[in-house]
């Protein structure tokens, strides 16, 4: 994806342990085509070498108002940005650019540019929520200053809290959406995932073994493409960055959400394992073992995907899954054309580390009069990958027909 060409984007390093993690996002924007410029504060330089960030960005590192060539980096850097990203960002960057204290290189840069602005604070629990940082977050924001908040989990010196950098992949995600760039920019995913529930009795469900990973991966993925998406979930994985759930639990919950958001649907992913069968009548009781064993009579849930493809628009694109144990192709092909699909994803479940539960996926995709596509066993975001990637020249070709 090089959907980032052209773009100048001022990456700013602060002093902080989450400095290394800089390292991977300024290699995944320049390999979207942006031209990075790296800055670094002094402190940074405790954590980080300037080798490091020079032979990984488009340009050597920068530090100081004084060291350049040109007199006045500040405003060269600042004037010619498309974007200024500050990863990770810490209280006292923070406290210097919501009070307009320039005393380097980098609070020159920010208070100088009018191109947009992404902080990524990181630091310890205590310091985040310290009530002077919180209120030059606000004011910050309130300034139009876009925040990656920063996620909980481990923190340096075996703390752990809220405070950690945000994931590479929710700081990419709104370097997309801040810049209007991205494969799918504009298009509204809506992706299901995980396995339905469909209720016995007060207690007892019929369910699955869907972990709801391959779906997460997809919304994962297509945020931050640009899309805007919406997660129909019956599982309980974090959430990812840019993605809004609606939580369900059985097939016709399931089919209500996304029935209700159809028309305004570009791409349609259903990734759930939707139960095939549900008990006819739920009894709002506990059935009792003292009453011997219950018969439970079944009938067919609605095939949400099936229902979709009926009504589908040209211009929207429809994609399932398959979980299959045998004749994979042949399976497939027949569920892509009763169902009207644009593209199917077939996986075989009895392989070792394919589909349920597992991070791992290998699947076929199979699209209308076009060969067949496989993709051996890799982890699940590379899979949502590569299924993204079908469904943007679907969407081209949909586009010019
Ligand atoms: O026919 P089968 O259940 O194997 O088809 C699988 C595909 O159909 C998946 O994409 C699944 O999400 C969808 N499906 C559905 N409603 C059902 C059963 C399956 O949308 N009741």
């Amino acid at each position: 994806m090089a959907d980032l060409a052209g773009k100048r984007i001022v990456v700013g390093v602060c002093g902080g342990i989450a400095a290394y993690k800089a390292v991977e996002v300024i290699r995944h924007l320049v390999d979207a085509g942006a031209h990075v410029i790296p800055v670094m504060t002094k402190g940074a330089e405790h954590f980080i070498g300037r080798t490091t960030l020079s032979a990984l960005a488009s340009e050597p590192v920068q530090m100081s108002l004084w060291d350049e060539a040109s007199p006045i980096p500040h405003t060269k850097l600042g004037q010619s940005a498309d974007l200024v990203l500050v990863a990770p960002a810490t209280a006292r960057l923070l406290g210097a650019y919501a009070h307009g204290l320039s005393n380097d290189l980098m609070t020159n840069v920010l208070i100088a540019t009018r191109a947009p602005v992404i902080v990524c604070p990181a630091m310890h629990t205590e310091m985040w929520e310290h009530q002077a940082v919180q209120h030059n977050i606000a004011l910050l924001a309130s300034r139009g200053v876009h925040i990656v908040e920063p996620e909980d989990g481990r923190l340096a010196g075996g703390d752990s809290g809220k405070g950690r950098l945000a994931s590479t992949t929710a700081i990419l995600a709104r370097v997309h959406q801040v810049l209007g760039s991205g494969d799918l920019q504009g298009a509204h995913v809506v992706v299901s995932a995980g396995g339905t529930r469909e209720p016995i009795d007060a207690v007892r469900v019929i369910a699955n073994r869907s972990s709801g990973k391959q779906g997460y991966a997809v919304a994962a993925e297509a945020a931050s493409r640009g899309a805007r998406v919406s997660l129909i979930s019956t599982v309980d994985l974090p959430i990812p960055a840019g993605v809004s759930v609606i939580a369900v639990e059985t097939a016709a919950e399931m089919q209500k959400a996304i029935e209700g958001l159809w028309q305004q649907t570009d791409v349609m992913v259903m990734c759930a394992a939707v139960a095939d069968f549900r008990p006819v009548s739920c009894t709002s009781e506990k059935i009792k073992k003292e009453g011997g064993i219950p018969q439970i009579i079944l009938e067919p849930t609605p095939d949400i995907l099936a229902g979709l493809g009926a009504v589908k628009r040209s211009d929207q694109v429809l994609v399932g899954f398959a979980a299959e144990t045998s004749d994979l192709v042949a399976n497939a092909q027949s569920k892509l054309e009763r169902k009207n699909l644009d593209l199917m994803v077939a996986n075989d479940v009895s392989q070792p580390g394919v589909g349920f539960q597992h991070d791992t996926n290998a699947v076929t995709f199979l699209t209308p009069n076009q060969p067949l596509h496989l993709l051996p066993l890799s982890d699940k975001r590379n899979v949502a990958r590569a299924l993204l990637d079908i469904v943007v020249k679907i969407r081209q070709s949909k586009a010019t027909s």
